[in-house]
């Protein structure tokens, strides 16, 4: 299996022990003064010992602190960072990866040049500013605080002149040759994503006469200085490379493929010996997620392939490719290595669990954009279904070793965090029983799963993983006093979630009406959790039908089944805008139903990062769902629900909307019932996930974990 992915190779003189790149991110966990500390060492010895093929730094400044994005951001612009640049390349040394540097200088996006008061540097003056088209989608604590990450400074810009652009390819060869000394294997040059040498490429952003400008071959005149500098400065052999764009989506006159080619040509004569295919976009708003962090699968591999055509040095492809799509690209020669980003900050044993044929233990990404949109408010990056991600010097070596004082811990709830907790107590030698009151595992994340498929994989991974490590598991049963008497256990978790208050709206109890109980009834069979819903003989026999073969216990198989049937009028309207009343309306209006979603406040979606904000309120706004905020529900009748609006700055006003089902997702409460049912002064009772308050996928994984570590305190 993944033979191709799995199989060495080489890049120049380097050897490569597989085809699986840790894609350059850009992590921030440094201080403010760009050094490599424990902490940033922690983090890529992880990635190391996970096995990949080739290490890509995160963007590191050739010119530190000048064109650099962050104080975070790494800095190899002079001796003084390299004691732990070689730290670090000699730990993950040590776990057999070559590791190289990705060498950045941000040009319009240097926010710390704005911070300190330095212009931007740029190709050109440009002749728009960065817009954002339709609503910002941001709420107000976002918009402070990217407000904030760019500093009191405003952006100005130097247009660089001849002399700038020599010093620019002195800097990175210097860069290149300390990043030689400090035991890099080699250099990746960032010439993608609108950063100084992207701009320079790209006719939307470069208006200058001179040789570097005009023609493409001007253009890129200063990447194939530097590749060609850092060449030079290395000494030959030692490989050098460029990550560009292969098209800059949204820019009437932004790079394009051919253009991308024939870059790529010039790059290898230049000396470049591989090249790293990503792209680039409008940064702010949808575009963000067209590239470079792209929202659709293998979104950029057939532009990896273009440019594959046309050089003889290897091809990185990179862009949420699967282990299985990767593996493809490879045998069909559209690429020779495919970086991974986001998967490997989800799981940095992905490539050892391929090797060893162990897929179904790689922990999920979920693409929810936490990870990239820490980057807007200069934060280190966080993921939501891994918390040791840029906390590894804390906690990897913890979840490696066993407990020195085991405890038998009873876990009341299989939701995400009562199933994350019962994984990481069970890792590190905890006796753990499980109960959960419906017939599956699971929780909200069942049903989440229903709406977004990439969560269907974090729930079959969560099960998988507290199945392999033994934990009991107890279905259709909900931990009572009497099991608590029983079993004596030292800690008892409960992680059975949030409770549904029916919001006290006329007509709530209309038959068409579904709240998040019923809905999930209604979709999955399980009544264990929440009323059956009025349904007709037809409905009745369909679900029953689909119980009886099994079919309703398949998040993926209902996803495919309800796109032929599913009992929901053709007109809905979803009371509740947040993430789960955003991802339904997706869901149903992908199924053919109009939707129109209905927000009593100015944001939707707001407990989505921003960035997967972007992308699945901008394909609502396509797929013609009704977005309507500021909108307070009066009543709802048989034919619909009546709203009064309160648009901004204006007189509210009534409006009435016609639907044939109405979905009311509002009404989630704390729920501390069992946990004070079950509290004696004989055991610890510890509250865990949303029955504390509603913190959905990211806050459930992070509490279960944390929860779970913390059995190891004096006070467990
Ligand atoms: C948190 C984060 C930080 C990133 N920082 C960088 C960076 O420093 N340099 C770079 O070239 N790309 C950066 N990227 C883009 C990734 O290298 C990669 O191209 C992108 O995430 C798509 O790959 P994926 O779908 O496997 O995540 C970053 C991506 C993420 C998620």
């Amino acid at each position: 299996m993944l033979k191709n992915l799995l199989s060495p190779t080489r890049i120049g003189t380097l050897e490569l022990r597989n085809r699986i790149a840790v894609a350059p991110m850009g992590v921030e966990i440094a201080e403010a003064d760009g050094k490599v500390r424990e902490p940033v060492i922690a983090y890529y010895e992880e990635r190391a010992r996970g096995g990949a093929g080739l290490i890509i730094t995160e963007n590191t400044s050739a010119c530190y602190p000048r064109g650099a994005n962050s104080a975070h951001e790494l800095g190899v612009s002079s001796d003084d960072f390299l004691p732990g640049l070689k730290a670090l390349t000699e730990r993950v040394h040590a776990h057999g990866a070559p590791i190289a540097i990705q060498l950045a200088h941000h040009g319009k996006v240097g926010r710390l040049d704005t911070q300190q008061n330095r212009p931007l540097l740029m190709p050109s003056t440009p002749r728009k500013g960065l817009r954002i088209d339709g609503p910002l989608d941001l709420s107000l604590e976002e918009m402070g605080l990217m407000a904030a990450a760019a500093g009191k400074g405003r952006p100005t810009v130097h247009e660089a002149t001849v002399e700038d652009l020599q010093a620019l390819v002195q800097d990175f060869a210097a860069a290149a040759e300390r990043a030689q000394r400090a035991g890099f294997d080699a250099v990746e040059i960032h010439g993608a994503h609108g950063y100084i040498f992207s701009e320079f490429l790209s006719p939307a952003w470069n208006f200058r006469e001179d040789e570097y400008g005009g023609a493409l071959e001007n253009r890129a005149r200063l990447l194939c200085e530097v590749i060609a500098g850092c060449k030079a400065a290395t000494g030959g052999d030692f490989p050098v490379w460029c990550r560009i764009d292969a098209v800059e989506f949204g820019e009437e006159d932004g790079i394009r493929p051919a253009d991308a080619q024939l870059t790529a040509e010039l790059a290898v004569e230049a000396g470049a010996d591989a090249i790293h295919v990503s792209a680039y976009a409008h940064p702010l708003g949808a575009g963000f997620t067209l590239a470079p962090i792209v929202h659709a699968e293998s979104g950029f591999a057939e532009l990896a392939a273009g440019i594959k055509a046309r050089v003889s040095v290897p091809v990185i492809a990179v862009g949420r490719i699967s282990p299985e799509a990767a593996d493809t690209l490879i045998e069909r020669g559209a690429a020779d290595l495919v970086a991974f980003g986001r998967p490997t900050l989800a799981d940095p044993a992905m490539p050892i669990k391929l090797a060893e044929g162990r897929q179904a233990s790689i922990r999920p990404c979920v693409y929810c954009y936490t990870c990239v949109a820490q980057a807007f408010f200069d934060r280190s990056v966080r993921c939501a279904v891994n918390p040791v991600t840029a906390n590894e010097a804390e906690l990897s070596s913890r979840l490696r070793e066993k407990t020195s004082t085991p405890k038998r811990v009873l876990i009341a709830g299989g939701g995400p965090a009562g199933l994350e907790a019962a994984r990481v107590a069970a890792t590190r030698g905890h006796r753990v029983t499980l109960y959960e009151k419906a017939s599956q595992l699971g929780g909200t994340l069942r049903f989440a799963a229903l709406v977004y498929e990439p969560n269907e994989r974090l729930l079959d991974w969560l099960q998988h993983e507290v199945r392999e490590l033994g934990v009991e598991i107890v279905l259709g049963r909900t931990l009572g006093t009497a099991d608590v008497a029983e079993q004596a256990p030292d800690v008892v978790m409960v992680a059975t979630g949030a409770r549904r208050e029916k919001p006290p709206i006329e007509g709530i109890d209309l038959p068409h009406v579904l709240d998040g109980d019923s809905l999930r009834a209604l979709m999955t069979g399980e009544t264990s959790t929440g009323p059956a819903p009025d349904l007709g003989i037809f409905d009745r026999v369909i679900i029953g039908a689909g119980r009886l073969l099994g079919i309703l216990r398949s998040p993926g198989r209902l996803r495919t089944l309800s796109h032929r049937y599913m009992p929901i009028g053709k007109r809905v309207v979803i009371v509740g805008g947040d993430l789960v009343g955003a991802e339904l309306a997706e869901f149903l209006a992908e199924r053919g139903r109009s939707v129109t979603l209905v927000e009593e406040g100015e944001l939707f979606a707001a407990q989505m990062a921003h960035p997967r904000r972007w992308r699945v309120l901008h394909d609502l706004r396509e797929a013609g769902v009704e977005l309507i905020n500021r909108a307070c529900v009066d009543r709802i009748t048989r034919h619909g629900v009546e709203l009064t609006l309160s648009p901004e700055g204006e007189k509210p006003e009534s409006r009435e909307i016609s639907a044939e089902s109405v979905i009311v997702t509002l009404g989630l409460e704390p729920d501390l019932d069992l946990s004070t049912r079950l509290k004696s002064d004989a055991v610890r009772v510890v509250s865990i996930g949303d029955c504390t308050g509603v913190g959905y996928i990211e806050g459930a994984i992070h509490e279960g974990f944390k929860a779970a570590l913390a059995l190891d305190d004096p006070e467990s």
